[in-house]
């Protein structure tokens, strides 16, 4: 059976308090709707219809480069039925049809199997996943009939105090026969507590017509999780950073203590690597194998290799090759590259600069714009001057080049291969191959007796 899905997005969330549509806040490093739709992709179902309305540019641009994700426009949110029916000119009516809110961040790929299982074997027309919870303060409540058949969802703001009481909830997500959906949504009215056109009557028409109405009542209770403030949006990363933690030790990655440890969802970590409290790991970051990472370290969107430590700092869109040591207290900005075995040692900031094999900066050094070679050591205090206030110049430093302490690099300059500068020199001229360069005022000692 051809599976489609819709996800509702285009609420404002009104109890954020936010200038952002609710469904892009982030969980875990990603925008909730992201999750939503990955765990839809996940269960096998690409066809994704998106609605969407307030805020809608900001979702879209989320989904930028993505060209399989459909969207449909709710101009005005007249109510999550009302939602749905914007997404018809999208959906093939002969499909089945899976409806998502795009604010439920851990719903896993294998709820959604098997609530489409459950659907398929019951051979429904629709399917609501429902859930009993302790507090189902705020959602619609699931009436079953006396042979606990399907009767029908109130909604908290409609609901008697009796039916309040009621504990099994509406998760919020369905599954329809998507040509018997669309056609049962033009029978709901608006006649309500909140006068919305409620998608949880289409369920009581679709009844009405004598089709047969599935509940799949789930104990994935963290699934359902919809985030509606921010003090759930805040529950709700702690249970992401929970389960990837816990899949990340599962497969051989040692976390000293996961309670400090906030590893984004998309991370990728090798086996015998070991994370060390108070770290980040962030966006779309590769680490290799027995690499040793933290304390207190900060890390997005970068390579890691095999066999590295790096501790105390702050790494951001680097490649960093195998065996190298960083830190403590170093910052490796965007666009640097450090090939293998090189050693960032202490309050040390390379940008955009590749570092060859085996060279070393290991103190108190600024890198910008530059190309080293392999078996180069900067000594302590070496700035590349790459900035004259206007445009930025590159600083090329060949094979086994040595650069005295405090050496000014005025870029652009090149440093021949084996070439020596000696400490405290400002460079401003090219030096050729296996050669010495220094620049210095000739020392002057001045005694007391002198001075007279
Ligand atoms: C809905 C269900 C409720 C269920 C709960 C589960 C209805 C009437 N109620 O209530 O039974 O227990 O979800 O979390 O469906 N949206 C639109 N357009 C609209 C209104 C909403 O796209 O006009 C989207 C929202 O952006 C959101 C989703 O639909 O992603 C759910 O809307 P929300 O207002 O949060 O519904 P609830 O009141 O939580
Ligand atoms: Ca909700």
């Amino acid at each position: 059976m051809h599976y489609a899905a819709v996800i509702l997005a285009a609420g404002k969330g009104v109890r954020m308090y936010s200038e952002l549509p609710k469904v892009a806040h982030r969980a875990a490093g990603k925008p909730l709707i992201s999750h939503v739709a990955g765990a839809v992709r996940e269960a096998g179902i690409d066809d994704i219809t998106l609605v969407v309305g307030h805020g809608r540019e900001v979702i879209e641009e989320i989904f930028a480069g993505d060209a399989k994700i459909k969207f449909a426009v709710q101009e005005q949110q007249l109510g999550t039925g009302h939602a749905l029916m914007q997404a018809e000119q999208e959906i093939d009516p002969a499909c089945s049809l899976l409806v998502l809110a795009g604010d439920t961040p851990l719903l896993q790929a294998s709820t959604i199997r098997q609530l489409i299982d459950f659907h398929q074997q019951g051979e429904y027309s629709a399917t609501l996943l429902s859930a009993k919870i302790s507090n189902p303060y705020g959602y619609g409540r699931v009436l079953r009939n006396i042979d606990d058949s399907f009767a029908r969802v109130v909604e908290e703001k409609d609901a008697s105090a009796s039916e309040k009481s009621i504990t099994e909830i509406n998760s919020g997500m369905y599954c329809f026969q998507a040509g018997e959906v669309f056609r049962a949504l033009t029978g709901i009215s608006s006649n309500n507590a909140q006068g919305e056109y409620y998608l949880t009557d289409v369920l009581e028409v679709l009844k009405n017509k004598q089709q047969k109405i599935g509940i799949f009542l789930s104990n994935a209770e963290e699934d359902i999780y919809g985030i509606n403030d921010r003090v759930q949006l805040a529950q709700a990363e702690t249970l992401l950073r929970q389960r990837k933690n816990i899949a990340l030790m599962k497969s051989g990655v040692t976390l000293i203590d996961p309670v400090s440890t906030f590893i984004d969802s998309a991370v990728q970590i090798g086996h015998d690597t070991i994370i060390l409290p108070f770290t980040f790991i962030e966006g779309e970051t590769v680490i290799g194998e027995h690499c040793e990472i933290g304390p207190g370290t900060r890390i997005n969107d970068s390579t890691i290799g095999d066999g590295v430590s790096i501790e105390y700092s702050r790494v951001k869109q680097a490649r960093v090759g195998d065996k190298c040591t960083i830190g403590p207290y170093s910052y490796l900005r965007p666009e640097t590259v450090l090939l293998e075995g090189v050693k960032v040692g202490d309050f040390v900031e390379v940008k955009k600069s590749t570092i060859g094999k085996n060279s070393k900066i290991p103190h108190l050094s600024y890198v910008g714009d530059a190309i080293v070679g392999n078996s180069v050591n900067i000594g302590a205090g070496t700035i590349t001057c790459n900035y004259d206030g206007k445009n930025k110049y590159p600083t090329i430093l060949e094979d086994g080049v040595f650069i005295g302490s405090n050496t000014n690099l005025v870029a652009p300059v090149t440093i021949g291969s084996n070439s020596i500068t000696g400490a405290g020199s400002t460079i401003t001229r090219d030096v050729p191959p296996q050669s010495l360069a220094v620049e210095r005022a000739p020392q002057k000692i001045i005694t007391r007796k002198g001075r007279n």
